[in-house]
């Protein structure tokens, strides 16, 4: 059995009559990045924050390292870090008293919080601001806060509630690279929710999709979408010809010329390594020069689209 850092089982919880998370049953393997996936409202915050031990769960199991979140608290915050939605630090406070004050809660001598405060300020790319007031931090610089805050007690396992989406692009990259660089230099293992689909696949191992309150899918990324790269644009020297070969092909499910140079392609998933065995064979046997082959489109964004019924 692998290694579990958090394993839920049938994790529920209502607000009222509003089913927000049913049955969640997430498995999040040690030292992976865990990209948790969903459109807006879908249950992914009242998820982590029952996993950090903020919310109870209407009913379910929570297990982190084993241990109960709620029955042994005080041992899992100790290896536990958390950014939520909505971060929040005393707006009188600068960054640098926050994150001292933070890490003297965590234990640390008051040399110590000073000290990894200003390494985690630098870290975030807080370093100027550090003496600033924090009312005066714009949202981004606040999740930047909220985000050192989170590291402050060098956890084993981060809990990030949509960490960039106060960020610009440039941020956001930055602070994505940061946490692929946890997980691999430091071995953190990260459970990183978003609605945005190409930042959860730029860092993560695994993925999770959720659903108005029901987990859709999850697994390793690379197994999910082994299955999913199945649309192609082939750039040739005669698209027609092409297109009149491929069309006999029974792995073909549909494919059209966009020009008179390239053609889309969509083929039937279990039946597509025909293709690569009957292709160059073709472009042999019409003499067509091929420029050009790629999967389009984004195999975990079609993924996520498929699974909650959007497309196909
Ligand atoms: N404290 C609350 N009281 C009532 N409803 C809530 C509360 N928190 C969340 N919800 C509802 O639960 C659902 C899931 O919300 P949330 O977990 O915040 O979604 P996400 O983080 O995926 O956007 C939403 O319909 C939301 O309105
Ligand atoms: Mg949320």
């Amino acid at each position: 059995m692998t290694d579990l850092v958090l394993e839920t089982s049938n994790l529920t919880r209502f607000f009222g009559e509003k089913c927000a998370v049913y049955r969640l049953n997430l498995k999040v393997p040690k030292g992976v990045v865990y990209g948790f996936l969903g459109p807006n409202g879908a249950g992914k915050s009242t998820t982590l924050r029952m996993v950090v031990g903020c919310l109870r769960p209407t009913y379910g199991k929570i297990k982190v390292f084993g241990l109960n979140v709620f029955s042994d608290r005080v041992k899992v915050m100790e290896k536990l870090g958390y950014l939520p939605e909505k971060p929040v630090a005393y707006p009188y406070m600068t960054p640098m008293d926050f994150l001292v004050y933070m890490g003297r809660l965590s234990g640390l001598t008051r040399k110590e919080a000073v000290e990894k405060a200003r390494e985690l300020l630098d870290f975030v790319g807080l370093g100027r601001l550090a003496y600033s007031k924090v009312n005066t931090l714009s949202a981004g610089e606040r999740q930047r806060l909220g985000f050192a805050q989170a590291l402050i007690n060098e956890p084993e396992f981060l809990v990030l509630d949509e960490p960039t989406s106060n960020l610009d692009p440039v941020g956001r990259f930055d602070i994505l690279n940061k946490v692929r660089r946890l997980a691999e230099e430091k071995g953190l293992t990260v459970l990183i929710s978003s609605h945005v689909i190409p930042e959860v696949e730029r860092v993560s191992d695994y993925v999770g999709i959720i659903n108005n309150g029901l987990l859709v899918v999850q697994g390793r990324i690379s197994d999910l979408i082994a299955e999913e790269e199945d649309e192609y644009l082939l750039e040739v020297s005669d698209s027609k010809k092409l297109l009149e070969r491929l069309r006999k092909e029974d792995y073909v499910i549909e494919v059209r010329a966009r020009d008179h140079k390239s053609v889309y392609l969509k083929v039937d998933l279990n039946k597509s390594k025909a293709l690569w065995l009957t292709l160059p064979k073709i472009l042999a046997e019409e003499k067509l020069a091929l420029y050009g082959f790629r999967p389009i489109g984004d195999p975990l964004e079609r993924l996520f689209l498929r699974r909650l019924g959007v497309a196909r």
